[in-house]
């Protein structure tokens, strides 16, 4: 059976990046036909771009302007421009702190997934670990989905759940959930990627 062309990815992030790092893991090991064709951040030290730049993939620093929680505007427009500019046919949000508006959202219907670190639809927004935490919920996870108009609201694509266990702190939890975040999204990329 021939093989179809890779899904480009445009990767957006604002921290440390290892969830971009499991998913060009999993494109080097031939488990997910795609390329990174960009790496864009709204934190200019964050390492999800000095990772990408060790790789020799586009990492550009896209200053978000005023806002706490989403981009300006004439941001989001370059944001939109970048993205086509490299061809990109599905944005992947990988630690991507900010809400996502119009500009993008109809710029790439349908073409824009998020993960999540909490399973859906509990704990939508910050530190979402954390919530669980709080909650003294007895399973966490994460989610992919597709991201639409809403805060963490879009079709969910795929689930992972962990136990929480009797002495965890906000860190341990989140590092057993970022572990399988790591599994999750590259699996489900890959997914996407052998669907179309
Ligand atoms: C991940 O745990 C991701 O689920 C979370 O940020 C972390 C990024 O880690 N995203 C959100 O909370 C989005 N609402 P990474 O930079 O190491 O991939």
């Amino acid at each position: 059976m021939q093989q179809q062309p890779p899904l480009q990815l445009g990767v957006l992030g604002s921290g440390k990046g290892s969830n971009f790092r499991a998913i060009a893991e999993a494109i080097d090991a031939g488990r997910l036909n795609a390329q990174v064709r960009i790496v864009i951040a709204d934190v200019e030290d964050a390492g999800i771009l000095d990772y990408a730049r060790a790789r020799g993939i586009r990492a550009e620093y896209l200053p978000p302007g005023r806002f706490r929680t989403k981009l300006e505007p004439e941001a989001e427009a370059r944001l939109v421009a970048l993205l086509r500019e490299a061809g990109v046919d599905l944005v992947v949000l990988a630690g991507y702190m900010r809400i996502v508006k119009a500009p993008l959202l109809e710029a790439f219907p349908n073409r824009i997934v998020n993960i999540h670190p909490a399973l859906l639809p509990k704990f939508p927004g910050l530190e979402a670990w954390k919530q669980a935490l709080e909650a003294g919920a007895a399973v966490a996870g994460c989610t992919v989905h597709y991201v639409d108009s809403g805060v963490d609201s879009g079709p969910i694509l795929g689930q992972s759940e962990v136990p929480v266990l009797p002495g965890d702190t906000a860190e341990t939890l989140h590092a057993r959930i970022q572990v399988a975040e790591h599994a999750l999204y590259p699996a489900v990329l890959a997914r996407l990627a052998a669907e179309r």
